[in-house]
């Protein structure tokens, strides 16, 4: 059965601050280096602006950070609860901060993502997303990808956000 679609809100400082302990677990559940509470906070450009967190009454199920770099949305994290993934949120998101920072006169989204991890990958490809480069983790030896798409080919994707 499907679950009832959690509430999108915009992750501001203090909802972030009072959320922190339920943020990290979220952030911390995947693979890579585990999150402080100082990285969760830490005030860049446009973060309060672009980040999202979805909410069922009182629970975090998900988390967007994002900010701004230059002409680009950068994505530093999604993850949702593995009960809300693939029903469509993750497109949705994109799409509306995509929408949000065409609008502020951004070009570019871009996001990190583990190669090996074949999920991730395919949403972000799936989204209009492809490799740029990659790097290794000098901290777990892990191999990540940079990936970008032109913010009018997302939203030429899918449906309307
Ligand atoms: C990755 C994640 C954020 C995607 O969000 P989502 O809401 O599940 O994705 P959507 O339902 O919006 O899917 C959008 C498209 O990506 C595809 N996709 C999503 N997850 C996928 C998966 N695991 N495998 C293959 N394709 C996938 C969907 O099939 C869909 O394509 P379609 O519209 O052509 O059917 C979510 O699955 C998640 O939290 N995963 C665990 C954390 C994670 O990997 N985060 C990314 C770190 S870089």
């Amino acid at each position: 059965m499907k679950p009832n679609l959690p509430d999108l809100l915009t992750l501001n400082g203090d909802l972030a601050h009072d959320r922190a302990p339920q943020l990290l677990a979220l952030i911390n559940s995947l693979p890579g280096q585990p999150w402080t509470e100082a990285e969760l906070l830490i005030p860049l450009p446009d973060k309060f602006r672009y980040s999202r967190i979805w909410m069922t009454g009182d629970q975090v199920v998900g988390v967007v950070l994002a900010s701004r770099k230059h002409k680009s949305v950068h994505i530093h994290q999604i993850v949702l609860e593995a009960a809300y993934r693939q029903l469509g949120l993750g497109r949705k998101v994109y799409r509306q901060i995509a929408a949000q920072a065409e609008a502020d006169g951004l070009t570019l989204l871009t996001a990190h993502c583990l190669l090996d991890d074949m999920g991730a990958l395919a949403f972000h490809t799936t989204l209009g997303l492809s490799l740029d480069s990659q790097y290794d983790d000098p901290q777990d030896g892990s191999v990540y990808g940079r990936l970008s798409v032109p913010l009018k080919v997302l939203l030429e994707t899918g449906t309307q956000p």
